[in-house]
């Protein structure tokens, strides 16, 4: 039982980047110890892992059992309720790896296959099933994004180097390694000075193969209204979308001109003359964005800490010791 569940968890996978604001979702049909379909959910508006598998069954498909990695919706949505199609199936039993917390389901998908007479069990592998879809599972919990903090530091703790040092904190591998969670994330967010200072591009970049890079939209803090439009994020030509968040701080002037550059700008509340990061985190929610990347700098950093939305930690620890050569603003 537990292989073929398994079987359904590395279907999820193959989607890791593309889901979002879907679930990650894998499913096996198996009849007289054969699998005989198998499906996985390639993101909004594509068939669920449930339907796949059906249109894939060689053979009859009645009385099979079905191993599916998330309780089955039983709602309307851009695609009809895998539920009515395991009915209509007439599929023996359903196997779930998790039920599904989103509040148009959370149970009822199961008492609707249980209602038609399809035997129904839960609980299967279900903490490595949560894992694979934590971003929209804390999001449906939490009512926020799951937040990753990721940096990269020194030997002694440093995350800056002087402006004369060429040494470098980051390497091609931690690059390669974060611009593969970049993929996999709905949002990437910097605060005022490391968009100053670094001028980044914040976009998808240094995959090995042949990966079609998925660009997260990139959030930038900046509760006056100072930065300027010639920065690199705010460039036409760059893949994805900038969006500033500011306070009611900033002047009328420049947010008209974002708007002139078609910068998006959003306005949040302002604790202590600075965005408010709770309030940020409920216009992500309203914005569907399950996952948020927090890329620094160290203020920023430890802004989220204090507001205790830290979710998960990427850091990446160089072997070079600074030694209190830090960059001077
Ligand atoms: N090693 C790494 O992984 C890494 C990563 C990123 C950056 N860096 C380095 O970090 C340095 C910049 O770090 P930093 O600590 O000086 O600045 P930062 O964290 O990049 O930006 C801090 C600024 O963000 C704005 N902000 C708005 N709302 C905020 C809030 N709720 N909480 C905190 N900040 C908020 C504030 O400016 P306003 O009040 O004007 O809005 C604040 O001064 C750069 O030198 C960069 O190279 C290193």
């Amino acid at each position: 039982m537990h292989h073929y569940m398994e079987h359904a968890l590395s279907l999820a996978v193959r989607t890791m980047a593309y889901t979002s604001p879907n679930p990650r979702v894998g499913c096996v049909i198996v009849k007289d110890g054969h699998i005989i379909g198998e499906g996985w959910h390639n993101g909004p508006g594509t068939d669920h892992a449930e339907v796949m598998a059906l249109k894939s069954v060689r053979g009859m498909v009645q009385g099979a059992d079905v191993y599916v990695t998330l309780e089955p919706c039983c709602h309307y949505g851009r695609t009809p309720p895998c539920t009515e199609a395991l009915i209509a199936a007439k599929v023996g039993r359903v196997y779930i790896a998790h039920l599904d917390p989103n509040p148009l389901v959370s149970g009822k998908g199961v008492q609707m296959l249980e209602a038609s007479g399809i035997i129904v069990e839960h609980g299967f592998l279900s903490d490595a099933a949560e894992k694979i879809n934590r971003y929209y599972l804390h999001f449906m919990r939490k009512q926020r994004p799951y937040v990753v903090c990721k940096w990269a530091m020194s030997l002694d703790g440093y995350m800056t180097t002087a402006k004369t040092d060429d040494r470098q904190i980051s390497s091609l591998e931690s690059q390669q390694h974060n611009h593969l969670l970049r993929h996999q994330v709905d949002a990437i967010l910097i605060g005022y000075n490391t968009a100053l200072l670094d001028n980044p591009q914040l976009t998808t970049r240094f995959f090995q193969d042949g990966i079609e890079a998925r660009y997260p939209v990139r959030l930038v803090l900046d509760s006056r209204g100072q930065l300027p439009s010639s920065l690199t994020i705010f460039s036409p030509d760059l893949p994805g979308k900038t969006i500033v968040v500011t306070t009611s701080q900033s002047s009328l002037a420049w947010r008209n001109a974002c708007e002139d550059a078609n910068i998006e700008v959003w306005i949040v509340d302002s604790v202590d003359g600075r965005v408010s990061l709770q309030h940020l985190m409920q216009c992500c929610y309203a914005k569907r964005l399950l996952s948020l990347l927090v890329e620094g700098g160290r203020t920023v950093h430890e802004a989220f800490f204090r507001e205790n939305l830290v979710d998960e930690v990427r850091a990446y620890i160089a072997p070079v010791i600074i030694g209190g050569m830090i960059r001077k603003k």
